[in-house]
């Protein structure tokens, strides 16, 4: 359910909710179910409009994938069971799932073209196309392989060593995808470290991956083994909920099952760095991925700075980390996420230009934004610019916001959080 105008000037949020399944570990359930030997069910996946694209290009290329709510099965026949698509592969919005497919594809039998909507046709792809050509991957696209669409003439890969200019689990991911089915052994150097759900879940589809530092080392020639998957919750989605739990007045909030690799934890930092009331209690499952319960409660906030290896810990939840600024004593400046500008958006723009429109007091900088707090927010009427993070943003915004706020293209939001609406009305205390 999509309201026609946001909940603004709230008194209160209250109770529990179980944030839906991660975004990243979604995509990569199924596409290792999809190259792995066997049946490979996975729960809690999150039936967002990215993680639906994913499922609809591994059909696309012979899988057979059930899906009955947020329960999916993949009959993976392995890496030579995938088959030379007869239609366009069309990832939508999903960033993930085009440079991650790339890794894939760049070492199958065939030719693919991939094609996503017009945030994914501005965004780069040479980060991924340029390594997998050291493989020997034969990737082509407009603007001299820069952007979609992509052409790929799949064929043998031999494993190459590869220093990452720029912090991205979506390359690593990736050329790991590459390494898997190249001859030899794939060597990957990250300069900074970025989330490791694909190392994670090599490892749970009974493959081999070394990780020393910001080395990652992997042998091709590797078979995978269908496999069970629980999704923990998304830490970038509960971010929301984090962020409206401290800035509403007379909030409690509970978040069920988030995730907790400590790779995606640096939004909990920085929030215990600005003096937030959080507590967490992380679950002892055993699981191959962390997770724990979150409370959060209305906090007095103070500014901070983020930058260095903190940034790829919390790239997507910056948006939401802005706002928090707004209503933090003092100044909070990010630095180092030149990143944020190759987002579903130009997301140092859209911030700053959305947020400036409700009466924040902030300012871009060239790698990052500096916010003075705190501001009283008015209404006004802002838009996501079709970025599912900027539009959860903005509904938070609001619900502190003196004056009415309208909020257009909204339904970017179902991108990953489909339900985020009918979860913020369940916390709306009425009083
Ligand atoms: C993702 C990695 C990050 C993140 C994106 C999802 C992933 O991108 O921003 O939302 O699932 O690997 P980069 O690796 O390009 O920074």
């Amino acid at each position: 359910m999509i309201p026609a105008n946001l909940r603004t000037n709230l008194k209160g949020l209250s109770g529990e909710i179980a944030v839906p399944g991660d975004k990243s570990i979604s995509h990569r359930s199924v596409m290792f179910g999809s190259i792995a030997k066997g049946k490979t069910v996975v729960t809690n996946f999150l039936l967002g409009e990215d993680c639906l694209s994913t499922i609809a290009c591994f059909r696309k290329l012979g899988v057979s994938i059930e899906q009955e709510g947020n329960k999916v099965t993949i009959m993976g026949k392995g890496m030579d069971g995938l088959h030379e698509p007869e239609a366009i592969l069309d990832v939508g919005n999903s960033g993930t799932t085009i440079r991650l497919m790339m890794g894939i594809l760049a070492g199958r039998p065939f030719h693919s073209v991939l094609v996503g909507d017009e945030s994914i046709a501005k965004r780069p792809m040479t980060r991924v196309i340029a390594p997998l050509s050291l493989f020997g991957a034969k990737i082509y696209g407009r603007k001299n392989g820069e952007f979609t669409p992509l052409s790929v003439i799949g064929g043998p890969l031999a494993g190459a060593a590869y220093e990452l200019p720029v912090a991205s689990a979506q390359v690593k991911s990736s050329l790991l995808f590459a390494g898997l089915q190249a001859s030899g052994e794939t060597v990957i150097i990250e300069p900074m470290k970025t989330r490791d759900h694909t190392e994670r879940m090599i490892k749970q589809f009974g493959g081999e991956v070394a990780a020393d530092g910001h080395t990652i080392r992997i042998k091709g020639g590797q078979t995978l083994t269908g496999t069970e998957i629980h999704v923990p919750g998304d830490i970038s989605s509960a971010a929301f909920f984090l962020a409206a739990g401290a800035i509403v007045p007379n909030s409690e909030i509970k978040l069920k099952n988030v995730g907790l690799n400590p790779t995606r934890t640096g939004i909990i930092e920085v929030l215990q760095q600005m003096g937030a009331n959080i507590s967490i209690e992380p679950y002892e499952n055993g699981l191959a991925e962390p997770a724990g319960d979150i409370t959060i409660r209305t906090s007095t906030l103070k500014g901070t700075v983020i930058e260095g290896a903190l940034i790829p810990r919390l790239i997507d939840e910056i948006p939401i980390i802005a706002l928090l600024a707004t209503q933090a004593e003092g100044e909070t400046v990010i630095k180092d996420a030149e990143e944020l500008k190759v987002k579903e958006t130009n997301r140092i723009d859209t911030v700053v230009k959305e947020l400036s429109k409700l009466g924040a007091d902030i300012t871009a900088t060239e790698d990052g934004m500096v916010i003075k707090g705190r501001s009283s927010l008015s209404g006004g009427t802002v838009s996501s610019h079709g970025d599912h993070r900027i539009g959860m943003m903005l509904a938070v915004a609001a619900a502190i916001s003196k004056g009415e706020v309208q909020l257009q293209q909204k339904e970017a939001i179902s991108v990953s959080y489909p339900s985020f609406f009918e979860h913020f009305e369940s916390l709306i205390s009425e009083t």
